[in-house]
């Protein structure tokens, strides 16, 4: 194994506002302005929305801190953090870190297809052609542009200007361009919230929001909820890891992972004030799915007064989101390649782009030619999803809960989590050796059955 990249030369992010612009920049994504929405819409609303902010506190936030510290304490990518820090088994740790790299492969690759279909309706949204369609007609032309080479070729266009914002390396290139983005994010996201609350009829929008129905919760809709803020705060792949291994000395630990935790709750939040209050307005079903985003807003927002406007800026926002997501996902493997390989940052950029490009283009396929190519009944864009929100996820979350709670000495643990109270720093221990393992075993294997 090769570690020999020197600490002192590891980038640094410049400013605090840069770390929480960078890390609620890889939080907020389309899992909370596509994802968040649709999965609250079928499981109940206010219920799920309960369920979890519960799991963002009780395992989120101890998860996101354990993430950033075993970063910032090794000063490496994953797989070389795990291997640095363990006190023994270092091979089988490495395996957990080799684990968190192929899941971010694998996200990037299902994500950068979702990225690509934001990016048509962008265009579609900025000429006007989101408007041609008749009400009820949206359905066919998203079935038939997600089946055609246009989908794959969005798919490549993330994924280069993903390149080009990596080339840019961590403080140029990410820290920047989430220190502009984000802000931007949430101006058009606010804007896009006052809009909605203003249509007639809005507070049915919000009574389903808020208002809990528990005879929707099932343990389908546990699972689910807790899969929702692992993929929400982009956790147990290593984004959190890796963004940590970029945080100064100074940087406080415990009050980065709640503001990211925090921020990133909000921008679902609003993202359903922003959905439901439209949905209900319009007389539309909020239990819609998948397609809540793609198919059913586009015929809410030609309805709507001033929807020419709204339309675009809404894909403007998933767009904006999900780039930043991007980002944060191929760090991981490009640190990875070139801290373990020895080779250059370009080189790492071209081998995750190139990966990235060939199985992203399987799963834009997977809506058209490879329908039908199924791997135990999932196609292959099904199957990443399945395999990373559901298998990956957790399982790399409870790897670092166990190594960090279990495996690293506390006293490095308490001196990452310093100059957090005492009793806080308990409580995460307390979470990360026996409630965020225990949760995620029993959420996890009650999933699989
Ligand atoms: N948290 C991102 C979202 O909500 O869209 C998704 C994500 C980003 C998942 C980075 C995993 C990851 F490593």
């Amino acid at each position: 194994m090769k570690n020999d990249i020197n600490n002192n030369d590891r980038p640094r992010f410049a400013t605090r506002f840069g770390v929480i612009a960078t890390t609620v920049g890889s939080a907020v994504g389309l899992g909370n302005i596509w994802r968040f929405p649709y999965e609250t819409g079928a499981n109940g609303g206010g219920a799920f929305l309960l369920l979890y902010i519960f799991f963002v506190i009780v395992v989120g936030i101890p998860v996101i801190s354990a993430e950033f510290l075993v970063g910032r304490k090794s000063r490496r990518n994953i797989l070389g953090a795990y291997h640095t820090l363990a006190p023994s088994h270092r091979r089988l740790w490495a395996a957990a870190g080799s684990l968190g790299i192929i899941s971010s492969v694998l996200i990037l690759s299902f994500y950068s297809v979702v990225a690509g279909w934001t990016l048509e309706y962008l265009t579609e949204g900025v000429t006007g052609r989101l408007n041609d369609f008749a009400q009820g007609a949206r359905h066919a032309a998203f079935d038939s542009f997600t089946a055609g080479w246009a989908c794959v070729a969005w798919t490549i266009v993330v994924l280069l200007i993903n390149a080009l914002i990596l080339l840019g390396g961590v403080r140029k290139g990410i820290e920047r361009v989430s220190n502009s983005l984000m802000p931007l994010l949430f101006v058009i996201l606010l804007a896009l919230c006052i809009n909605s609350l203003l249509l007639p009829g809005a507070a049915d929008g919000l009574k389903f929001l808020f208002a809990p129905d528990f005879s929707h919760v099932t343990g389908r809709t546990v699972l689910n909820a807790m899969g929702q803020a692992f993929f929400s705060l982009s956790l147990g792949v290593g984004t959190m890891m890796i963004y940590g291994s970029y945080f100064s000395s100074k940087t406080p630990i415990v009050k980065s992972a709640a503001a990211t935790a925090v921020l990133d709750t909000m921008v679902a939040v609003m993202a359903g004030v922003l959905i439901f209050p439209a949905v209900f307005s319009f007389g539309a079903s909020p239990a819609a799915g998948p397609k809540l985003v793609f198919e059913v807003l586009p015929d809410i927002f030609a309805m709507m007064p001033g929807g020419a406007v709204w339309a675009p800026a809404f894909f403007l926002l998933l767009a904006l989101a999900s780039i930043t997501s991007t980002i944060s996902m191929s760090e991981i493997c490009i640190a990875f390649i070139c801290e373990q390989w020895g080779v250059r940052r370009r080189t790492a950029i071209a081998v995750n782009t190139l990966i990235a490009v060939c199985l992203g283009s399987l799963c834009a396929l997977s809506f058209g030619p490879l329908a039908d190519f199924k791997i135990c009944g999932f196609t292959v864009f099904n199957l990443f999803d399945f395999l990373t929100s559901n298998l990956l996820m957790p399982l790399g979350g409870m790897f670092v809960a166990i190594f960090t709670g279990h495996v690293i000495s506390r006293s490095i643990v308490d001196a990452q989590l310093a100059p957090a109270p005492r009793r806080i720093i308990n409580a995460i221990v307390f979470s990360l050796r026996y409630i965020a393992p225990t949760a995620i075993a029993i959420i996890f294997v009650s999933g699989l059955l």
